[in-house]
């Protein structure tokens, strides 16, 4: 088994506050030492069950969502996380017979939800799948061509024409959990077999893949991409079907809404409970990064730029946030792209969670796990920032906790080593006052 130990030692303070309300600033007495994953030692991968089905930018560790269900919620709590990306909230969630409501401006939430959180009780046959496959395989009645601009120059002529192919027929079919997980493995080759480097998160089309899809194309290139859709669509199912014997008497609810914007969202209920972690102040693209896999998945050109436009934090502020340390860190800011940039990440990130921690019922807790960015050299101390807000605004400060990483994988291969770079996360508990 891998010794993350070495790799990537993850130790915690617990900083506890013993005053409630904290008027001007927030400030930390008592630093205890942990780490998530002696507190939930029933997970011992990150990728467990269908945890790992689609890679998504940013993901939660689930021990830092499964710490805050144990700690923070009981059985049949309703949940909700406003930046829910690939749902490992709603997974916990349901594992830990709880309810979660999701939302996030991307719309792979809504293909991803049904695969992960598998609500079925009967597990998935084999021959089903296969015999789909094998149907996907022979028939080539419908191509699909997505609604992409420059589609391509992403992919040499043959491999789009047989991605068409399969795209084309499972588009095309009555839609089930089957055609599901058949879409999940063509994702994985459609970018494995495109010009982009398919381990970075953004298209990138490189000289080194141009060469090695040349190197490709000498060989049974065919036979390849079959074999990958083939073993991934399995090692899918079966992740499935291992989810859906361990919650075979669980019957909650996981309602999932992508595409949406929350910084303006209305929460169709009261919640017993937040659970997020918003998006980083250095600009991640969460679209862009994953925009090849909205056009396979149908989605056109228009839909998917009006959402980059929505993205967190390229849009102009509304309004200004002030709390001290964002008023300092302001004061201190000489660039105007930099200083607009903080300005909309606050408005926004806190529009969103002020809409979603507004339906909380009282004494519910917030738990929101965020990192500390620099801008232009100034530490960002993001939980500070919010629970200075909040607590001005009818929530208690609890408790954070510091989660130092060594070396935390953000993206695919991409290892955060930079000492410059954020070294600690944090999960900020606030609890929503009764009066
Ligand atoms: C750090 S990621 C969340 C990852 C998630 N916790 C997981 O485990 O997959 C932040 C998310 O915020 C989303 N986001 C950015 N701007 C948004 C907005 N205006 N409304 C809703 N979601 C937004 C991004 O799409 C991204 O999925």
């Amino acid at each position: 088994m891998k010794n993350y130990k070495h790799e990537e030692q993850i130790s915690l303070f617990d900083i506890e506050k013993t005053s409630n309300i904290l008027k001007e600033s927030v400030e930390c007495d008592e630093v205890d030492f942990v780490s998530f994953r002696e507190l939930v030692p029933e997970i011992t991968d990150t990728g467990y069950l269908t945890h790992a089905i689609v890679s998504y930018p940013a993901k939660f560790i689930p021990q830092v969502v499964r710490y805050a269900i144990n700690t923070y919620t009981k059985e049949d709590d309703w949940i909700i996380d406003p930046f829910a990306g690939s749902g490992t909230v709603g997974v916990e969630a349901y594992l830990c017979k709880r309810n979660a409501v999701l939302f996030d401006l991307n719309l792979l939430l809504n293909h991803i939800m049904p695969l992960k959180v598998y609500r079925g009780k009967e597990r998935l046959k084999i021959e089903s799948l296969g015999n789909l496959l094998d149907g996907m395989i022979e028939n080539n009645t419908h191509l699909f061509a997505p609604s992409w601009s420059n589609v391509n120059y992403w992919y040499a002529p043959e491999i789009l024409e047989l991605l068409s192919q399969y795209w084309g027929f499972i588009h095309n079919i009555e839609q089930d959990v089957y055609t599901g997980i058949i879409k999940s493995a063509l994702l994985k080759v459609s970018k494995r077999f495109s010009y982009t480097e398919h381990r970075t998160p953004k298209l990138a089309r490189s000289k080194r893949k141009l060469a090695a899809i040349e190197e490709l194309l000498k060989e049974n290139w065919k036979e390849k991409l079959i074999d990958v859709v083939y073993d991934h669509s399995f090692k899918t199912l079966s992740r499935i079907n291992d989810f859906v014997t361990l919650t075979k008497h669980h019957q909650n609810q996981v309602d999932f809404h992508g595409g949406v914007d929350s910084s303006y969202i209305d929460v169709p209920r009261e919640c017993d409970a937040l659970i997020t972690s918003p998006p980083y102040l250095q600009a991640q693209e969460y679209i862009r990064s994953t925009k090849m896999d909205l056009y396979w998945l149908g989605h056109t050109d228009e839909e998917i730029q009006a959402l980059s436009r929505l993205e967190i934090p390229y849009r102009k502020a509304d309004r200004m946030i002030h709390t001290k340390t964002l008023d300092n860190i302001r004061d201190k800011l000489t660039r105007p792209d930099l200083c607009n940039r903080l300005d909309s990440y606050f408005c926004h990130t806190i529009n969103a969670l002020e809409n979603t921690v507004n339906r909380l019922k009282p004494n519910a807790t917030a738990c929101i796990f965020v990192g500390n960015p620099r801008i232009d050299g100034i530490t960002v101390e993001l939980w500070r920032i919010l629970a200075e807000y909040f607590t001005e605004r009818g929530y208690q400060f609890e408790k954070v906790y510091e989660d130092r990483i060594k070396t935390r994988q953000l993206f695919g291969v991409r290892k955060n080593k930079n000492p410059d770079g954020m070294k600690s996360e944090y999960l900020l508990i606030l609890r929503k006052t009764t009066v």
